[in-house]
């Protein structure tokens, strides 16, 4: 934990840092450097007491949780997987909506063994279908799950579906909504207390650019 009184927030990669840096922008926070052309890991931005960590979308959480990061950016999505110890979840920044969804071909008759789910998501997955007394056969994928079911790998696929037009492009359909996603503000317990003030206006100046709450 960083007993300095800068902040720092993890944001990731990719389409959360887009959505994102306009919102920070509105809250006065705004990056010294580009954060997608900087080859520098820490960024300092137009608040001294402020500084970006751009890290890939499943480490936030991680950074968060150690105190490495205060607060940081991460789509439900990747907190559902990561389980969410030792952060608070205070607002729903309604960014990068898209829903994480079971889907597969769809006149697919599944053999009588176990059912095959390829994902990324191996947490949810498990709970989900723990939770409805279904068994199944995970199979971890770290990306292009929509090609599993192409080739044989697996019955079914857990993936993020925007416009369902990656699935259509691959002869696939959606079948289950397991969760609506949005990218969430994430804050470290401890620096919630020790760091409280600061942290709580961070929250109040990104509130107005956040989601009502579902
Ligand atoms: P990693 O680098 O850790 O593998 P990634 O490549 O999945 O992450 P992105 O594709 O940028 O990273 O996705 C980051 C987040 O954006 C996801 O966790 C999810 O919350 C959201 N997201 C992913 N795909 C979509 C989509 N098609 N439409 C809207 N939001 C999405
Ligand atoms: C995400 C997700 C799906 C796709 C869904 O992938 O993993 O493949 O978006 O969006 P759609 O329903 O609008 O087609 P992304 O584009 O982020 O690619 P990557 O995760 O493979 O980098």
């Amino acid at each position: 934990m960083s007993v300095d009184r800068t902040i720092t927030v993890a944001l990731s990669k990719g389409r959360i840092l887009d959505e994102t840096l306009p919102l920070l922008a509105r809250a006065g926070i705004v990056p010294s450097e580009d954060p997608s052309r900087t080859r520098k890991l820490i960024i300092g931005t137009s608040r001294p007491d402020v500084n970006i960590v751009v890290v890939r979308a499943t480490d936030v959480p991680t950074y968060v949780q150690y105190g490495a990061a205060a607060v940081g950016v991460a789509g439900k999505d990747v907190l559902m997987e990561h389980g969410g110890a030792g952060l608070y979840e205070p607002l729903d920044l309604g960014i990068a909506r898209c829903r994480l969804m079971l889907a597969g071909r769809p006149n697919h008759a599944p053999g009588a063994e176990r059912l095959r789910i390829a994902t990324k998501f191996v947490n949810v997955t498990q709970r989900y279908f723990a939770a409805q007394g279904r068994q199944v056969e995970i199979i971890k994928l770290y990306g292009s799950m929509e090609l599993a079911p192409l080739v044989g790998l697996s019955d079914y696929i857990v993936d993020l579906v925007d416009t369902g037009n990656t699935l259509k492009a691959n002869g696939l359909a959606p079948i289950e909504l397991i969760a609506q996603i949005s990218s969430r503000l994430v804050v470290n317990k401890a620096a919630m207390k020790m760091q409280h003030t600061r942290i709580q206006q961070l929250i109040e100046a990104l509130r107005p650019a956040a989601a009502p709450s579902p």
